[in-house]
């Protein structure tokens, strides 16, 4: 068994051909955990087995989704019966998934079809920028590490309303996010019912598409699976990249961050490192009137959840907590009258995971945005961060129903 190890440590490690990363025959599985010591075993052998860990069980009983390379599914699947973990394989090949995310044909136009680049979507951008000048002011809060504009846009039909800040792909991989956000800027602007119509008319919406601009293009050409930054700032030189919804200055480090730069939740090397979390915190400080954001939101995936403060701890909940549940509600109760999609509410470090030097922390805590919200959009792990393009158009249409229940719930309790 030892030998067989040391072998295959010699084939560790990505196949790369024409400069991408591939995930042939990668395997996702989706591992129970029914006791501390499962998920024990799981960090004990993440090193030497190259396990990647999509999403961790929160609870006991909660499953884990655990991507591995090929040569390791054997020993990985005694491991799990040798200490009685139950497990089932999700899929046998993530390579297989990333492809069909990958057009045969790109359409340069936006359809909601396809996910598209960087460059597709800046040029959707310039399009409705000219198109809808009269309600559409564009914005760049700067330059990545690598130099590309992180742009946004503010919609707004009249002046003195409240305002909604939302960041949408800080996480590289996460596509959905960008491809939902982009459908509901669409939507706001040719509003396709009453409802929709009225909360385009009734706030101001900052959006900013892809934050994470360097991320996001590194995983269309290299590594579709990246997550963070591409800011190279481990001393070693062996690792890059923030996490940079770790990098925020609100309790920095303080739980559910890593100081190791190899990490994926790794915080980087002091609060702020990264020019996409100093450049948006001052752009909110300094370009937005102070005080007219009420709602703050972080869109990721996967996992169906609207998350809000405290990741910290669990033992306290903020100030605020029963509004920003109140709006929660209104917002998954909205969404699952859609198609029946259920989305879980709560704060983090009670419903998820501990979590420190996040985006809706800071809001919270030195913004004071009363709303601030984390939304994990879809799925539950069957596709995970591969979701097919054929969810794009239901997502996005959730997403806006969403977003109807949680503007009106919010007007309900006077916070807009
Ligand atoms: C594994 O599970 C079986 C059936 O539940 C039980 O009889 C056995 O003792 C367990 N073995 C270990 C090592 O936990
Ligand atoms: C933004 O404003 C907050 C107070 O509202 C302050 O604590 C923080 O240092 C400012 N950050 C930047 C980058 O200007
Ligand atoms: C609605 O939900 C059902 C059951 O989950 C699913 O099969 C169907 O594709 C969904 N339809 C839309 C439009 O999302
Ligand atoms: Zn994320």
């Amino acid at each position: 068994m030892y030998l067989k190890l040391v072998l295959l440590l010699a084939c560790l490690g990505l196949a790369r051909t024409a400069g991408q990363v591939r995930y042939d025959n990668y395997k996702l599985y989706q591992v129970q955990i029914n006791h501390l010591q499962d998920s024990q075993l799981l960090h004990d052998n993440e090193q030497v087995l190259k396990l990647d860990t999509w999403r961790e069980a929160r609870n006991l009983g909660e499953f884990s989704d655990i991507m591995l390379p090929p040569q390791y599914q054997e020993v990985f699947e005694s491991l799990l019966n040798r200490h009685n973990v139950s497990y089932n394989l999700r899929f046998d090949n993530v390579q297989r998934l990333i492809d069909e995310q990958r057009p045969k044909q790109r359409t340069s136009s936006m359809e909601w079809t396809q996910y598209h680049t960087l460059d597709e979507i800046y040029a959707w951008l310039d399009q409705i920028e000219k198109l809808y000048s009269h309600l559409v002011t564009p914005f760049t809060i700067g330059k990545s590490y690598e130099g590309r504009p992180i742009r946004g846009i503010k919609i707004s039909y009249k002046p003195g309303n409240s305002a909604v800040f939302i960041e949408s792909n800080i996480h590289a991989r996460e596509w959905i996010t960008s491809a939902t956000i982009t459908y509901f800027i669409d939507e706001l602007l040719v509003p396709r019912n009453p409802a929709v119509r009225d909360i385009a008319k009734s706030v101001d919406w900052y959006i900013i598409p892809v934050l994470n601009t360097d991320g996001f293009v590194y995983s269309h050409e290299v590594e579709r699976l990246w997550r963070k930054s591409r800011l190279p700032s481990d001393p070693t030189g062996k690792c890059i990249g923030t996490d940079l919804n770790r990098n925020f200055n609100y309790r920095w480090m303080q739980i559910g961050a890593s100081a190791d730069p190899c990490e994926q939740i790794y915080a980087g090397p002091y609060a702020e490192s990264d020019p996409e979390i100093s450049q948006l915190t001052s752009y909110i400080n300094s370009s937005i009137p102070e005080g007219s954001i009420k709602i703050y939101i972080s869109l990721h995936s996967y996992g169906q959840y609207v998350l809000s403060p405290w990741g910290h701890t669990a033992e306290e909940f903020p100030e605020h907590y029963p509004q920003m549940m109140a709006v929660a509600k209104g917002f998954a109760d909205a969404l699952h009258r859609r198609n029946g999609t259920v989305f879980t509410y709560g704060s983090s470090a009670t419903t998820l995971y501990e979590v420190s030097g996040s985006g809706k922390e800071w809001a919270y805590a030195v913004k004071n945005i009363i709303i601030p919200y984390t939304i994990e959009l879809p799925d539950k792990g069957q596709y995970g961060f591969v979701l097919p393009p054929e969810y794009i158009i239901p997502v996005s249409r959730e997403l806006t129903e969403g977003f109807v229940g949680m503007i009106q719930a919010a007007r309900e309790i006077d916070i807009l």
